[in-house]
């Protein structure tokens, strides 16, 4: 806990957040774990100090695969000591995997069935948030969940203070996460036992749009006779 604070003070930008999310965001992030069968691929971003780590490590089965990606060498550290080393010794037979990269460059492996992602895309321009979710969904088998979460009225909240430009970027990231949730069938759940309150975003890949056949620019002549 301590850690988090200190790291949000340092470089709020990526960190987000002043506190770690709470059980209660920790379980409805993670509930689709639960809904798949078979051998399961899961991959976290931007775990932090690890309150949906814990529990992903909690519902993992043999023959899982789980790839956790964090940018800060502090938080990875951490996580390294406090949760994957002692998850790995008692199961020396899972395979679970903690890059310190960013996601946009960390050398990843998909299909993922599930992909939980704790990134602030708030404090995101909206070139960096639409690459970032490109990757993600190109990670993600079709059909596999995607779970982000913001703050609720994060938006409406930050307006007033960031001038002109911060608010084009927060209406960019708007546009985007609509478009998302149009796309692939995005699902909204308010969770209030969080500091702040929080939204936790459950996207299905879609099938792949079928290309659009290029319009004919001309109508087609008949040969003459
Ligand atoms: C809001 S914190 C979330 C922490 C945790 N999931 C939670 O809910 O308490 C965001 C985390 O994402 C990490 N992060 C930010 N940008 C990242 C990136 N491009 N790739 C991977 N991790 C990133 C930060 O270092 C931070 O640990």
């Amino acid at each position: 806990m301590f850690r988090f604070v200190r790291e949000a003070f340092r470089d709020i930008r990526h960190t987000g957040s002043v506190w770690p999310s709470s059980p209660a965001l920790a379980k409805a992030m993670t509930r689709g774990l639960g809904d798949l069968r078979g051998k399961r691929r899961v991959l976290e971003v931007g775990p932090g100090t690890g309150p949906f780590t814990e529990r992903i490590l909690r519902g993992l089965r043999d023959g899982d695969h789980f790839d956790i990606v964090e940018l800060n060498p502090v938080f990875c550290r951490e996580l390294e000591r406090r949760l994957v080393a002692p998850y790995r010794k008692r199961k020396p037979r899972m395979m679970v995997a903690l890059h310190q990269a960013a996601i946009q460059e960390a050398p990843l492996e998909g299909p993922y069935d599930l992909i939980v992602c704790g990134l602030p895309f708030n404090n995101f321009p909206p070139t960096l948030v639409r690459s970032i979710f490109r990757r993600m969904m190109a990670l993600l088998r079709e059909g596999g969940e995607l779970a982000y979460f913001e703050y609720a009225g994060v938006r409406t909240i930050k307006a007033p203070l960031v001038g002109e430009r911060g608010r084009r970027q927060l209406k960019g990231v708007q546009y985007v996460g609509e478009s998302l949730r149009r796309r692939h069938r995005g699902k909204r759940e308010l969770v209030l036992s969080n500091i702040p309150p929080a939204v936790a975003t459950h996207l299905r890949k879609s099938e792949a749009t079928p290309a659009k056949r290029a319009p004919e620019t001309r109508k087609r002549r008949t040969a003459p006779a």
